[in-house]
């Protein structure tokens, strides 16, 4: 399949402030991402809390403005934009937040909420726009009597399923879900997993699906990204990843996933979490990797395929012949 949303050298800094004496750096949350996913894909990217995933969603979403490199949407660039123009070219993209709660506002009814995309479109009838309205519920899985409640009204399943049928209104071609099943109980999750499968087909979607629950990306992701500080450390298909890992922190990561089969989880991740504000020379994981030695230190890895299709980025996983 065609590539659908592309990224090169992907630079993204935040929180650099002008102050009275000088200026106070920012931190570089993204440091140059290649990623290509293609249409009718769904696209992990996993890594530990803090390692960039919400800030490369914002960046490709075009809420948070690139350093530098390109992104790429439809076989267009669509990077170097200022906000409003990123917006509006890249409105086939379209965000599930991570916090379902937070992107409801708690003043307007469900109803009130979901007109406003349609609005969006130009759909201003409000009968139309209670039929249409009423129909994507029934496509998410809720009753349509839930458009007359507010947010606060609703379990945190309902919330994200409004969540979605709120941007399935926009039309969008890629969906990036960020962490679409977190804080929910098992048996919620796996509906949330089926009416994503369900949704992707029927609509014709792309998604990018962000999270921390390796469990989760294993059973519905075709390719997976690992980022780490920032970078990503390894890519291939998701069979591929889990069953033979090669980059040691993507290793350390599974071994530390808590395991559906009741069996212990392995030792967590050695060493103190990673700032950005002190990222490491050399291969940014080494401090906390046991195979790491002296070039390790000096020298940072490139992302180079190491299987077919595979790509790793650690001196000493083997290169492809
Ligand atoms: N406005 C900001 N200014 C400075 N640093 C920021 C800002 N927003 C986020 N960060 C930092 O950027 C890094 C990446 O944050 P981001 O939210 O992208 O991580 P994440 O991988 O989505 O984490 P999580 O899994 O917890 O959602 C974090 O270290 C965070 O502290
Ligand atoms: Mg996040």
């Amino acid at each position: 399949m065609p590539e659908i949303l592309g990224a090169a050298g992907l630079t993204v800094e935040l929180g650099a402030r002008r102050r009275l004496f000088g200026t106070r750096p920012g931190v570089r949350a993204v440091d140059g991402v290649d990623l290509s996913v293609a249409a009718g894909e769904t696209f992990g990217i996993v890594g530990e809390s803090g390692c960039g995933k919400t800030t490369l969603a914002r960046t490709l979403l075009g809420l948070q403005r690139e350093a530098s490199g390109e992104i790429r949407l439809g076989g267009l660039v669509v990077s170097g934009q200022d906000s409003a123009t990123a917006r509006r070219q890249r409105a086939a993209v379209q965000y599930v937040h991570q916090d379902p709660g937070a992107a409801l506002d708690p003043w307007w009814q469900v109803g009130a909420a979901l007109a406003e995309g349609l609005a969006i479109h130009g759909v201003t009838d409000r009968a139309e726009q209670r039929i249409r309205i009423a129909e994507m519920l029934v496509a998410v899985g809720l009753d349509p009597a839930l458009a007359n409640r507010y947010p606060h009204e609703l379990s945190g399943g309902q919330q994200r399923r409004i969540g979605l049928a709120r941007i399935l209104l926009l039309r969008p071609k890629v969906v990036i879900l960020d962490e679409p099943t977190a804080g929910l109980d098992l048996s919620v999750q796996a509906a949330v997993l089926r009416l994503l499968r369900e949704l992707r087909d029927r609509f014709g979607l792309t998604y990018l699906f962000i999270s921390h629950d390796l469990s989760v990306v294993r059973r519905v992701c075709d390719r997976v990204a690992v980022m780490y500080l920032g970078r990503v450390v390894e890519q291939g298909r998701a069979e591929t990843l889990f069953a033979a890992p090669q980059h040691p922190y993507t290793r350390a990561l599974l071994a530390a996933a808590p395991r559906l089969d009741g069996a212990a989880a392995g030792p967590s991740l050695p060493g103190d979490p990673p700032s950005l504000r002190a990222i490491p020379a050399g291969c940014r994981f080494h401090p906390r990797c046991a195979q790491a030695d002296a070039g390790c230190a000096r020298l940072e890895p490139a992302l180079v395929e190491t299987s077919p299709g595979h790509l790793t980025a650690c001196h000493h996983a083997r290169r492809a012949a």
